[in-house]
């Protein structure tokens, strides 16, 4: 599989940590202090997921050089759909990708890794040659406003890698791994209510809705510089890769202080630890390909560069991938 191509988009809309104060009990400087964010973009009443995944999408395949009819697979990575029947295919349909099969995957903060992994092995097997992984979430919908334990983390955002089949020696997922928890779901969670209904005589059924988002930080912050540290060691050593030998490390961007404790862990220098928590937080599904779009179209990612990436969340659910950025112009003529 190799990583042709990127795009993102965010909402216009960028909320202040002062403008959080105004309705919290909070400050720039708490949060700047204990997670390096400065602000988060907020998707408006009448901005959807839909658009802003299809626009991240758009942006991917025109840095491809794919029309939308080129495409296979659309994998989309979010834990805030649209429709939770599926939002993918309101992407597949807004794109008019009408050769692909279009579908959703839920994994929290680890999603896109996870969907990148996935997508990965399509192209592998030979099923499938272009595929475009999208990561996208808008918790604005899910953050309880008046928790300022969780509401000052979080923003909206989607963004893509688009990924097509290639010769094995040319292949950009080097190596990789997945992990799951379920025994620790409870430390971060956006479950079902537990509501329900009379809807015949002695017949009761449960009424759809989810609670706000709850989390217990400081075991998800715990759980990330263990198991985050861990997993890139695995697949350092698997891939006989030296630290020293990356070029980039690109986590998901969920504070700075976990990006740093990951590095130290490496002795990776910080200039080489992508961060744009500042500017957007935590956007869940969509911090690893955002980031990803804005290093390589600033320049610092260049073809050929050696990244190691980490998704970590809720499940919870964490992965590593060894991955090797190929740019547009490897794209399959
Ligand atoms: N402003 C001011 N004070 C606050 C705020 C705030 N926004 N939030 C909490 N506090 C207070 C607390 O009430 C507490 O006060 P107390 O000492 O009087 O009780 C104090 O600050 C310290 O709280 P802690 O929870 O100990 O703060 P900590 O240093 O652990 O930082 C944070 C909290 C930023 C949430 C950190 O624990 C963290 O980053 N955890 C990891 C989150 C994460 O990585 N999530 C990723 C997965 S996301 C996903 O999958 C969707």
């Amino acid at each position: 599989m190799a990583l042709v191509g990127s795009g993102s988009a965010v909402p216009a809309f960028a909320v202040s940590n002062t403008r959080l104060s105004e309705r919290v009990d909070t400050s720039d400087d708490w949060i700047r202090s204990r997670t390096g964010i400065a602000e988060r973009r907020i998707c408006g009443p009448d901005e959807p997921l839909t658009p802003l995944a299809t626009r991240a999408a758009e942006a991917a395949l025109a840095h491809a050089g794919w029309q939308a009819e080129d495409l296979d697979l659309i994998l989309m990575a979010t834990s805030s759909p649209d429709d939770l029947f599926g939002t993918a295919p309101r992407v597949q349909g807004a794109l008019g990708a009408k050769h692909a099969v279009a579908f959703d995957l839920t994994a929290a903060c680890s999603g896109f890794l996870f969907a990148l992994i996935t997508a990965g092995q399509y192209l592998r097997s030979g099923a499938m040659r272009r595929a475009l992984v999208i990561g996208a979430d808008q918790l604005s919908r899910w953050v309880d406003w008046d928790d300022r334990t969780t509401c000052v983390l979080f923003g909206d955002g989607a963004a893509a890698v688009a990924v097509e089949a290639c010769p094995a020696e040319a292949d950009g997922l080097l190596g990789f791994r997945m992990r799951s928890d379920g025994t620790r779901n409870g430390c971060l969670t956006l479950a079902q209510t537990e509501r329900h209904h009379s809807v015949l005589s002695g017949v009761d059924a449960q009424i759809g809705g989810f609670a706000p988002l709850r989390m217990n930080g400081q075991e998800v912050y715990k759980f990330a510089v263990r198991e985050v540290p861990a997993v890139l060691k695995e697949l350092l050593e698997s891939t006989g890769t030296d630290p020293g030998a990356l070029n980039w490390l690109l986590l998901h961007q969920a504070n700075q202080r976990i990006l740093d404790a990951v590095a130290d862990r490496f002795a990776i220098p910080h200039e080489r630890v992508l961060s744009n928590l500042a500017s957007y937080g935590n956007t869940s599904a969509a911090t690893i390909p955002l980031m990803l779009d804005e290093a390589v179209k600033d320049g610092r990612i260049q073809p050929g560069d050696l990244i190691a990436s980490s998704g970590f969340g809720a499940g919870l659910s964490w992965g590593g991938a060894l991955l090797r950025w190929s740019g547009p112009q490897a794209a399959a003529a």
